[in-house]
């Protein structure tokens, strides 16, 4: 028997305001057309004012215990990827916590950028797979809109604000591939390539939120180079390669990123679940929202064998595979 961390539920919340490439014609030198191409960003949704990254988390909590016919009661603990929480402390998870009424179990938040939820997940699996926990809430979470230059033209089109989340739950497997949960994962970073996406500004530095700044260009070849590796290798270490995919569910940043490392895996676009068209950059929250899309349109189904790979600032990047 082997333990594993399996996916019992998915959830995702999205803000109402839509806002389309159209809005930012009227402010900035740009157009639908470059956005489109360049991206493959059609829209995004933005948070209301006031409306802050713990609100959208508890949103898409509430929807993956739904969906998982589960209550509050059932969580031993609450993990929230993010890089925009309400305030520097206290965490996200513990605001989600006291919100969904859990005096029990534990919160925490994990900073990966955009590849916090591939982060938060291995964090999760590890805390099942050692006894820590027998069941998690694993959300990814942001509200992006707040730390863009609204001036940028090269940043503040391709991110959006959301959230989705996952269920792992504790379940006794055969200690195969054939088994569900979460099977592998790789973890990578590397701070020399702070320069290509960094947000200039901190708690101990300028004392504000600051805005993002990024190298789309150079990051956009490191992505599809890092992305494919990441991806390979968390494969291999259980003995796969990318044909054995029934679906990618990538972080959602750039159509070109996500086709291009398709490409270099073996893998045909309907196989990969994308809603960057949707969403925008949704930082952390980008692949949860995608399973969660995924599974309510049902073309992700129990039994699949699911990989999803993200990088972002730091540089940091990974990749986990799940059989869902
Ligand atoms: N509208 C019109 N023109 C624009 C815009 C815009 N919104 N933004 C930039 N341009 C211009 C540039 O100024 C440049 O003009 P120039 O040639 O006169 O200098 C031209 O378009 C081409 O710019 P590039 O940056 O070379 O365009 P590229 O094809 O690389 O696309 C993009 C830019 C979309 C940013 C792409 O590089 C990308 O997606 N990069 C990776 C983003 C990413 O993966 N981030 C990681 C995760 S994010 C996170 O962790 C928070």
């Amino acid at each position: 028997m082997t333990r594993r961390a399996v996916i019992e539920g998915a959830g995702h919340y999205l803000p109402d305001r839509i806002v389309p490439n159209s809005e930012f014609e009227k402010t900035l030198d740009t157009t639908d057309e470059w956005i489109r191409t360049r991206s493959g960003i059609e829209r995004r949704r933005f948070a209301a004012e006031g409306q802050t990254t713990s609100d959208l988390a508890l949103r898409a909590a509430r929807a993956a215990l739904e969906q998982a016919g589960l209550v509050p009661e059932d969580i031993d603990g609450v993990i929230v990827a993010t890089s925009t929480p309400d305030l520097t402390f206290p965490s996200v998870a513990t605001m989600v916590q006291k919100d969904l009424g859990m005096t029990h179990g534990f919160g925490f938040d994990v900073q990966a950028v955009c590849a916090g939820f591939i982060y938060a997940l291995t964090t999760a699996n590890a805390l099942i797979l050692t006894g820590q926990a027998n069941r998690l809430l694993v959300i990814g979470a942001e509200t992006f809109s707040r730390i863009m230059d609204w001036t940028d033209r090269s940043t503040c089109v391709l991110f959006g604000d959301g959230a989705g989340a996952l269920i792992l739950g504790a379940q006794d497997g055969e200690g195969s591939n054939a088994d569900r949960g979460i099977l592998s994962s790789d973890l990578n970073s590397d701070g020399r390539y702070r320069d290509m996406l960094y947000v200039d500004g901190g708690v101990s530095s300028t004392g504000t939120a600051g805005k993002l700044r990024m190298q789309g260009n150079p990051l956009f070849r490191q992505a599809v180079e890092k992305l494919t590796s990441t991806a390979e290798t968390a494969l291999a270490k259980i003995g796969l390669s990318g044909p054995d995919v029934d679906w990618i569910v990538p972080h959602q940043a750039n159509i070109r990123i996500i086709q291009g490392t398709a490409k270099k895996m073996g893998l045909p676009m309907d196989r990969v679940i994308v809603t960057v068209q949707d969403h925008g950059n949704t930082s952390a929250a980008s692949i949860p929202l995608a399973m969660s899309v995924g599974v309510a349109e049902g073309r992700i189904k129990p039994g699949d064998l699911v990989l999803s790979e993200a990088i972002g600032g730091g540089l940091a990047w990974g990749a986990v595979v799940m059989r869902w």
